[in-house]
């Protein structure tokens, strides 16, 4: 039940990842004909990655993780926009990233969310209306709450002001609709296959107009200069097949969590009606639960739940190691010990019925003896 962090890749994508090695291995640089199932298969996979998300076209540049595609894509904005506005409830890829940006002397500025775990509107309104030709980042889907940030909205917005506009899609992609991200017509949008039952280790970057890209590793002319490195043509190839996998049962995929999410839900609120839901509980993706257990220590709780083979997590995956209350969740205005008492679950596709009433009950039960103990 910790899907944000990562999913586990299904059997056909393990299948896709060997049978690219076997056949595809060789380097698609390589002007050879050895080379030519591994540019067949970057060509297949950059075609099918726009036939899912209905992108304009194919410009998808594969990284080695969502974070290196959020750094490729602020730095480029970086090279464009005369300021970086992003928002305080991001990923830590683009929060730490545009840190360094502004100690390298660029104009950045972290507007805030409000109490519900959206972008603040208004403030971005005046943010752009202050920095003409500014360059915005924002998420489409928060990893701990799971709250859809208003995405049309926040596209209107950097368009009306003439601002660039980045999407970190990396918690979207096979959770949402995404079939409007030919609308919205981002000038990035990062993703990465571990979130949706691909490969850990591969991602991509969409980019409107590949001469905005300012490359993040130079050397070799792979991928036209726009990111130098023998390609991961294996985890491509899980990645595309990941895709596929979640496209072709899209809708049923995000019934599948949707049912798994409310009935654990309604389960532990059922059985502890102290617990309450961080963020908009109208406005969250269909397979995330963050839970405030009011009074209690969540990383107590979460370690009992381990032991218990139940998986779940205090913030996202990249920043547990670090006793340090959810920044997300304190920039939404909760207290330092509210932040401490939440923990997010996060369910997937390969999650069953059984499992999530089974978590839900022993969820409750835990969380009730853990009040009883630091009360
Ligand atoms: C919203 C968001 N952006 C970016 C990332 C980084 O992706 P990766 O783990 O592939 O570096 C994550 C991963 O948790 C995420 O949730």
């Amino acid at each position: 039940m910790d899907h944000n962090a990562t999913t586990p890749p299904l059997p056909e994508v393990v299948e896709a990842v060997c049978e690219a090695l076997r056949t595809a291995y060789g380097n698609p640089s390589s002007g050879h004909r050895q080379g030519e199932p591994a540019r067949r298969l970057l060509r297949r996979a950059r075609e099918r990655l726009q036939g899912y998300l209905g992108t304009p076209d194919e410009q998808f540049i594969f990284t080695g993780s969502g974070t290196e595609a959020n750094n490729l894509a602020l730095r480029s904005l970086a090279r464009h926009g005369s300021c970086i506005i992003t928002n305080a409830i991001e990923h830590s890829s683009i929060l730490s990233c545009a840190t360094r940006l502004q100690d390298e002397g660029l104009p950045t500025k972290v507007i805030t969310a409000t109490s519900e775990g959206e972008v603040d509107l208004c403030v971005l309104r005046q943010q752009l209306l202050a920095h003409r030709h500014a360059a915005v980042s924002i998420q489409w889907i928060n990893n701990e709450t799971g709250v859809i940030q208003p995405i049309r909205e926040i596209t209107a917005l950097a368009r009306e002001h003439g601002a660039l506009l980045h999407i970190d899609a990396a918690q979207a992609i096979g959770k949402i609709d995404t079939n409007v991200i030919g609308d919205l017509d981002p000038d990035f949008l990062s993703l990465t296959a571990h979130k949706f039952n691909g490969p850990a280790g591969v991602g991509a970057l969409y980019a409107r107009q590949t001469a905005l890209i300012d490359p993040l590793c130079i050397g070799g002319g792979q991928q036209d200069g726009w990111h130098a490195g023998t390609e991961n043509t294996a985890g491509i190839a899980g990645m595309q097949r990941a895709l596929e996998l979640r496209y072709n049962k899209h809708h049923e995929a995000i019934a599948h969590m949707a049912e798994l999410r409310d009935i654990f839900e309604k389960t532990v609120l059922d059985r502890c009606s102290w617990v309450r839901i961080n963020g908009n509980r109208d406005k969250r993706v269909c397979n995330t639960s963050n839970l405030c257990f009011e009074g209690i220590d969540g990383q107590a709780l979460v370690g009992r739940l381990d032991t218990l083979g139940i998986y779940c997590s205090q913030s996202s995956a990249c920043t547990t190691g670090r006793p340090e209350p959810s920044h997300v969740l304190r920039a939404m205005g909760l207290s330092e010990a509210q932040a401490y008492a939440s923990v997010r679950f996060s369910f997937g596709v390969t999650n069953t019925h059984q499992e999530a009433e089974l978590a839900a009950t022993i969820v409750a039960a835990e969380a009730e003896h853990l009040k009883r103990i630091f009360a």
